[in-house]
């Protein structure tokens, strides 16, 4: 294939040989199948910032060290050069996680070079030597989902155990090969002894993970790995070693509504994503919850008592056409007896349609006797 601009100065240098086609373009890079060092690997490039979705990008990239308090000062200004400064932070970053992570319990993909924003590395395969299948699109039986599970549960402990957190941990992160799943696209890392989002940023990374695999494991759903984690974390028990239960203790007190609005918000923010890659359409944006006007208060519920409460309902609906009837009425026959008829419509709206249907009767009797009847 002819070679993408983007990979000229490294086929120049000599580390890649030859680009052999593309993976994927995701949102934030193009990841290519080359061979480098005369071995199949893959050279991800990055989109630049327009190009990019940088979408609540702040939450990642908050208490990130930069090389002195200049490029700070220069980055948080957002000046042409911060800006610089900014983007290679961002492209750097993967390839300083992936560093950190290199000889840890955690599976990711061997790194091999960074070269001119590229960064080439392993190139995780499935078991017949093709780029391995993201978790998003296989199938699973539930025993191989919950070993999956437990897997993935000890590379995140692993993690924050080195100070990393994920930070778009999900499905579409995580690729499956015979020995098991390797987590990949470290971009948005965050490290949570400087970043205040990593809380929230870790719960979700767990939360997602959890929720697919319970696709396959329904009673993954109820667990509470991500702050159970984060507890032990925050009080600096949390080991590679730790065994975690899934369960977190309930605190009493107040609730921290921030950080649960911040947490629907992310979930919502997730599902829009998720949906995106799958090509659905944006949900319909939910109703505005409609504010019912007062209404008597409900009886306690009791036998039978659904259909006496639309009995009730009925009732007063008629009682309130039957008074606007009335008044139709009144006004048809003249203002004087419109006068007595709204006063009529006051006691009939009291009577209600058994007391006219009474009247009606009444009326009726005198000719309802038989004829010529007397003595
Ligand atoms: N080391 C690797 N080995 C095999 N395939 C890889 C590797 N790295 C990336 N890929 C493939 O390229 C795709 C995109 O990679 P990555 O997630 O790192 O980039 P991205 O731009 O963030 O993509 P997305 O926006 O889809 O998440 C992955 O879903 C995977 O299919
Ligand atoms: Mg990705």
């Amino acid at each position: 294939m002819r070679v993408p601009s983007s990979l000229m100065p490294l086929m120049d240098q000599g580390v890649i040989e030859e680009v052999i086609r593309p993976v994927q373009s995701g949102k934030e890079a193009e990841v290519f199948l080359v061979i480098s060092r005369g071995e199949r690997c893959i050279a991800k490039v990055y989109k630049d910032t327009q190009s990019r979705s940088f979408k609540h990008r702040s939450q990642y990239t908050e208490g990130r060290q930069t090389r002195n308090t200049r490029d700070q000062r220069a980055m948080s200004r957002r000046t042409r050069y911060g800006r610089g400064e900014e983007e290679q932070a961002w492209r750097s970053k993967e390839v300083d996680v992936l560093e950190r992570l290199q000889n840890t319990d955690v599976p990711v993909p061997r790194l091999y070079d960074f070269i001119d924003g590229v960064l080439v590395m392993e190139m995780i395969v499935d078991e017949n030597g093709e780029p391995a299948p993201r978790l998003a699109d296989v199938n699973l039986h539930p025993d191989e989902a919950r070993e999956l599970f437990f897997m993935l549960l000890h590379g995140v402990k692993c993690m924050l155990c080195v100070g990393v957190v994920h930070g778009d941990l999900s499905d579409f992160n995580v690729l499956l090969t015979a020995r098991g799943p390797v987590i990949i696209d470290f971009p948005q890392a965050v490290d949570p002894a400087h970043n205040r989002n990593a809380r929230q940023l870790l719960i979700r990374d767990v939360r997602n993970l959890t929720s697919f695999l319970a696709r396959f494991v329904p009673n993954l759903r109820r667990t509470k790995y991500g702050e159970e984690m984060w507890e032990l974390y925050e009080r600096g028990e949390l080991t590679p070693d730790t065994r975690l239960t899934g369960k977190v203790k309930r605190k009493s007190g107040a609730v921290d509504l921030d950080s649960l609005m911040a947490e629907i918000a992310s979930a919502n923010e997730e599902d829009k994503k998720r949906r995106e890659a799958l090509g659905l359409p944006p949900r319909r944006p939910a109703r505005a919850p409609r504010i019912r006007e007062e209404e008597p208060e409900a009886e306690p519920e009791s036998e039978g008592g659904k259909s006496k409460r639309r009995g009730r309902r009925r009732s007063g609906g008629g009682q309130q056409r039957s008074q606007q009837g009335g008044q139709q009425r009144s006004q048809q026959r003249g203002p004087q007896k419109a006068a007595g008829g709204q006063q009529g419509g006051a006691q009939s709206s009291g009577e209600g349609a058994a007391a006219k249907k009474r009247r009606r009767r009444r009326r009726r009797r005198p000719s309802s006797k038989p004829r010529g009847g007397g003595e």
